[in-house]
């Protein structure tokens, strides 16, 4: 059920459990070329996407920050990279991506993976813990966290992540990261929401399409917002971009919600594990 007093704009915000309020709907821009970043970010945000998502390695804070240029309300993620973790490289990073970001303070910083092997990630979250003690960034989460890595920094810092964003697409549902963020409220984020593309032609999808009328693309969004996830599709394209945020005025009934929730596989998952992730 739509809730109409979580709806601003006729897109809905999701408060975090650190009080902070995110738009359940923004833009990816992994892959979206450096060069024309500020575009469509700029685009996004007149067609009304209010949040953004990028990390150092994407290379293109550059460009988002010069796109978000007199739009100081649009939520801002991006992510600390592998090459640096640590506590005292975290800052620096951090305050490298508020430079490019051209913002004082963010909304969202991220751990991009854990990397175990590296041995990191603790020092890591207690660098994010103090820039948000600290006031320089609004809220602290990760991302591709397993249970075992979540559990770990809760416990060395008593600091609960706003978010965890992992892959996350009909194809690959992550029950028990799922359930583990749920317990502990933290709010799952979807990564490669619609499978990079690849969902876009499944038979179910398209039938559920048809019946309601509009795209497979929006079909997925729409699985994904009402089953309560943050969600980040990315789209350098302006018509796409529209396509995937006018998602706000039509709902999956019970049967089509489960008929997509069927389509899990257990081969699903298209991005990396986190547990043997090297990059
Ligand atoms: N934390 C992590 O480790 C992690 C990893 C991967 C991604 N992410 C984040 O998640 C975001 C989304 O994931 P993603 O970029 O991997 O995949 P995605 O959003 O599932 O899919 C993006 C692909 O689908 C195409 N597309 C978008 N909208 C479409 C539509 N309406 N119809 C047809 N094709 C469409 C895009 O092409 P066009 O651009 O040509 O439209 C692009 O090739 C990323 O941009 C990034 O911000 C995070």
């Amino acid at each position: 059920m739509i809730d109409p007093v979580a709806y601003m704009d006729n897109q809905k915000r999701i408060t975090l459990n650190d009080g902070c309020v995110i738009p359940q709907l923004g833009l990816g821009v992994w892959k979206t070329p450096p060069e024309e970043t500020a575009h469509v970010v700029r685009e996004a945000i007149k067609l009304g996407y209010h949040s953004v998502d990028t990390a150092r390695l994407y290379q293109n804070e550059a460009g988002v920050g010069e796109g978000l240029a007199g739009s100081p309300d649009v939520f801002v993620t991006t992510k600390v990279w592998n090459d640096e973790q640590g506590y005292d490289s975290t800052i620096r990073a951090y305050e490298e991506s508020c430079r490019l970001l051209k913002r004082s303070v963010l909304d969202m910083y991220l751990i991009h993976w854990p990397m175990p092997g590296q041995g990191q990630y603790v020092e890591t979250w207690k660098a994010l813990v103090d820039l948000q003690k600290d006031g320089r960034v609004k809220s602290i989460g990760v991302s591709n966290f397993e249970p075992e890595h979540l559990e770990r920094i809760m416990d060395a810092t008593g600091v609960v992540p706003a978010v965890n964003q992992i892959e996350l697409h009909p194809f690959f549902q992550q029950e028990k990261v799922r359930a583990f963020n749920e317990q502990h409220n933290i709010r799952t984020e979807a990564w490669r929401p619609l499978g990079k593309g690849q969902l876009l032609d499944n038979a179910t999808i398209g039938a559920i399409a048809r019946h309601v009328g509009r795209t497979p693309a929006q079909v997925i969004l729409r699985w994904h917002l009402q089953s309560g996830f943050i969600v980040i599709p990315k789209s350098a394209n302006l018509k796409r971009l529209a396509e995937n945020l006018d998602v706000f005025d039509f709902s999956l009934d019970d049967a089509d919600m489960a008929a997509i929730t069927a389509l899990d596989r257990e081969d699903g998952r298209m991005g990396a594990h986190p547990m043997t992730a090297r990059f």
